[in-house]
């Protein structure tokens, strides 16, 4: 998992021993502390690490949850509530810290995703899933796409009005596939089959929460292979250039672990701001209603950070398309590594495809802001225009950018000449 040989000397009798039988020590030298790295890596490669401490919040704080949640949707003590839902509400009151640790571990989903987010974006802008990277890039859309369902059906266990309205929904999209079976009704047997009996109910949270346990460290062994598969090309960089000699890079430890470990501890500071002083901030009130299957809330919204693939659900009138739209909008991901076919890795070296990376990076934003507008908002200031209609348009710049964008820019573009070396 390192690139180049060993440079690990067993210093002691005991060190010598386990080497010669499990080379444990061996692995972690070479891949976290002598492991060869770019000495140009900036800011934004400090995520890859914040990442990895969030997956561990995620799995502590979880873990702790776990031993006090109890998923079942039968009535709870209180009437109209249920028992899930109370026992969130007793981790909020009466378990020592309970509070601390829910809001630490909601709060973290959206840290984690923002974390993501930044960390993908840094990715496309220096190219860093252009080859030799292909298939690190391909395992980061792989732990995208499970992060994607853990937070799904993280969301769903409180059991409130939103996470059973937001289960409604979401699930019911499979039944889409009905409109193609003709007489035999797929998708709303896929469905059944998902829910566990004819509507989302007890034995739909049951296998989230089971699922949503699961997950997380399903992840865990995907960051595992994403790190491997990091360290046989080892790191990209800002300018894109391959790394020439040993002047081009220091050791991981010293320089990067105190560099990653301060990025972390401003990131951390970020996160408790939001826990200590805003933790209701990235929520929605409805939750704090428990679950009514008879009272559908006026506007079913999912959490900010999904809200641009909600957008282009919502944007195409026709179930099924949209619900291929929304699938397609992730998978096209995997396909960059073959859809860029510019020479030049780094979009520093790239006058013309830097400004479509920024108009990119606007749209995403914007779809957002659509998906959290209601069904039929208009653009403010024109009354006569549905913001449904520039949805559509930025669905299609999304598109555009990777399938269209990506190959003609990269064959047309007079990049700028490429510095020598890192150093
Ligand atoms: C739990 C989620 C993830 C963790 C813990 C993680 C971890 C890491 C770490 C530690 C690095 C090296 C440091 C750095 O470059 O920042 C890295 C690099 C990288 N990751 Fe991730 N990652 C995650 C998700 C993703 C996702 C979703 C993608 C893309 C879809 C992705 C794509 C990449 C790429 C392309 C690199 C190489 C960057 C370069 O060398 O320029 N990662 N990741």
């Amino acid at each position: 998992m390192s690139s180049g040989p060993s440079t690990y000397v067993p210093q002691s009798g005991l060190t010598r021993w386990l080497d010669s039988r499990l080379p444990l020590m061996r692995f972690a030298h070479d891949t976290m502390l002598t492991f060869p790295t770019p000495r140009n890596l900036n800011f934004w490669y400090a995520f890859g690490a914040i990442l990895t401490f969030c997956l561990g919040v995620q799995i502590i704080t979880g873990i702790v949850l776990a031993m006090h949640y109890l998923p079942s949707a039968a009535v709870g003590a209180v009437p109209g509530s249920s028992n899930a839902f109370d026992s969130v509400e007793n981790i909020m009151r009466d378990v020592n810290y309970g509070w601390l640790l829910r809001y630490i571990h909601a709060n973290g989903a959206s840290m984690f995703f923002l974390a993501v987010y930044v960390h993908m974006f840094r990715g496309l802008y220096y190219g860093s899933y252009k080859a030799p990277r292909e298939i690190l890039w391909i395992l980061g859309v792989i732990i995208y796409l499970l992060m994607v369902m853990t937070a799904f059906m993280g969301y769903v266990l409180p059991w409130g009005q939103m996470s059973f309205w937001a289960a409604t929904v979401i699930t019911n999209l499979f039944s889409s596939l009905d409109q193609v079976t003709g007489g035999i009704k797929v998708g709303t047997h896929v469905a059944q089959w998902l829910w566990g009996g004819f509507a989302v109910g007890d034995a739909t949270l049951n296998r989230f929460f089971s699922l949503h346990y699961l997950l997380p460290f399903v992840i865990a062994g995907v960051v595992g292979l994403h790190i491997w598969a990091l360290h046989v090309p080892g790191n990209n960089n800002p300018l894109g250039i391959d790394v020439k000699g040993p002047q081009d890079t220091v050791p991981f430890h010293p320089y990067y672990t105190s560099k990653d470990a301060f990025y972390v501890g401003l990131f951390a500071i970020l996160f408790a701001f939001l826990v200590f002083y805003a933790p209701e901030f990235v929520g929605n009130p409805d939750n704090n209603i428990p679950a009514n299957p008879v009272v559908t809330p006026a506007d079913i919204v999912p959490e900010w950070y999904l809200l641009p693939f909600y957008a282009m659900l919502r944007s195409i009138p026709q179930k099924l398309i949209g619900v291929l739209v929304l699938g397609g909008a992730i998978v096209t991901l995997a396909f960059i590594p073959w859809l860029d076919t510019s020479r030049v890795r780094s979009n520093r070296f790239r006058p013309l495809m830097k400004v479509f990376f920024w108009i990119f990076v606007v749209d995403c934003l914007f779809l957002g802001y659509c998906g959290s507008q209601g069904a039929d908002a208009v653009v403010p200031g024109i009354p006569g225009l549905q913001l449904v209609w520039l949805a559509r348009l930025a669905t299609a710049y999304y598109y555009g950018f990777f399938w269209v964008l990506m190959p003609v820019v990269g064959l047309i573009e007079q990049p700028k000449p490429l510095p020598d070396s890192i150093a």
